[in-house]
């Protein structure tokens, strides 16, 4: 068979339908293009969803983030901690008030930041004041937050998650199931509605908490920092700090509300992907091996990243993406560290976090969305089997 002439699979992407795209079309319709009721509407309809109190629809992840250290309070002398196995905005969101960041290292079989690495980057924070602890649900597989709260609390920083990777994934730490986003262990989640994400708005984000006056806070730095007094003139407002314009339009929000009332079924479907990669790839182990999820995770995979043993298999991953490709299967790879970066490397000197190294010396991510048929994973895995001589 030619495979030149079966789609291209990317390693991600969106799910856009036609009633997604009358949504659009209608908000297109209506009285506002920016801020009107819409916004709302998805935010109530986004907390209800996460079991969250508040939550507030902002521009993009990255603002979302920048939001949260905003509200929180984080400035200059704070320091925060970041797992260095993520995407850049995790740590540049500390970097854009002034804090610095300590990497920690993650566990190399799942990618996550842990007890013990965050207990370990807590002593190379010293006596320096940590603000915030930023656990990123890798994959959309979820941190032990019970555990990464206390440690935090200890040191008198708070948990601020960055969720991009887990809408819909849910953990049972105690026997309770919280929804990712649900607020119990953090000041605030964070997510992202980038395409390729498991909701897509195109450019989107948002923040969930169940803490009022964060919340409150985070909606007036949302928008220049503008409050408006109660029984005040019907004109005024007043900016009693400096915020910004990370406004997310109505008519993205009603691509969000659209997608959000289909979450159940896109994750379904992940999860049935997921579950049948997991099935097919058994066959080539122990080359190839599915990143672990941690006992009380039940995810929701925004990323299907497996570890490949490419020197026992006599190959670089740089071949192996090649050959992939040439085969009509897109890959990615989650995460170049942090800490290797050259902006954090001329800010902190080179660390040594085995743990981040190794993942990522294995690490490669596999096609995963709801739009692939079941067999796509066939071809995906019989492609990769290929290019590693399995
Ligand atoms: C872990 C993580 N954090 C933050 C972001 C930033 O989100 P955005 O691209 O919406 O700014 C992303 C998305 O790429 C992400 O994957």
């Amino acid at each position: 068979m030619s495979e030149g002439a079966l789609p291209f699979l990317p390693y991600g992407r969106q799910t856009i339908e036609d009633d997604d795209v009358a949504a659009v079309a209608a908000a297109l319709r209506a009285d506002f293009l920016t801020t009107g009721p819409t916004v709302e509407a998805f935010e109530t309809a986004f907390k209800r969803r996460v079991g969250a109190g508040h939550a507030i629809a902002v521009a993009n992840g990255t603002a979302t983030l920048h939001l949260a250290m905003l509200a929180l309070g984080v400035g200059q002398d704070d320091v925060c901690i970041v797992p260095s196995v993520t995407f850049l905005a995790t740590a540049n969101c500390a970097r854009y008030v002034g804090a610095e960041v300590v990497f920690a290292d993650v566990d190399p079989a799942s990618g996550l930041m842990t007890p013990d690495t965050l207990a370990e980057a807590l002593k190379r924070a010293g006596d320096r004041r940590v603000r915030a602890v930023l656990p990123v649900h890798l994959r959309g597989d979820v941190c032990d937050l019970p555990a990464l709260r206390d440690l935090a609390a200890g040191a008198g920083a708070v948990l601020v998650e960055d969720a991009p990777h887990a809408l819909g994934s849910v953990a049972a730490f105690d026997g309770t199931p919280h929804p990712v986003g649900d607020g119990a262990f953090s000041s605030f989640a964070s997510f992202s509605f980038h395409p390729v994400k498991t909701l897509a708005t195109g450019e989107g984000g948002m923040l969930t908490t169940n803490d009022a006056a964060l919340a409150a806070r985070a909606r007036s730095l949302r928008s220049h920092g503008m409050v408006r007094p109660a029984g005040a003139e019907p004109w005024w407002y007043e900016m009693p700090e400096l915020g910004f314009n990370y406004r997310i339009p109505d008519v993205l929000c009603a691509l969000g509300i659209s997608q959000l009332a289909k979450l159940d079924r896109f994750v379904a479907r992940r999860r049935a992907l997921t579950a049948l990669y997991a099935d097919k790839l058994a066959a080539l182990a122990p080359t190839v091996r599915l990143a672990t999820s941690p006992a009380w995770s039940d995810p929701a995979l925004h990323l299907l990243t497996v570890l490949i043993d490419f020197e026992a298999a006599g190959t670089t991953r740089r071949a192996v993406v090649e050959a992939l490709k040439a085969h009509g299967v897109g890959s990615q790879v989650h995460y170049i560290p942090v800490h290797r970066q050259p902006y954090y490397q001329a800010r902190y000197g080179a660390l040594d976090l085995p743990g981040a190294d190794a993942w990522y010396a294995r690490c490669l991510t596999l096609p995963l969305y709801p739009g692939m048929e079941d067999g796509d994973v066939d071809r995906v895995v019989e492609a990769l089997a290929g290019a590693l001589g399995l």
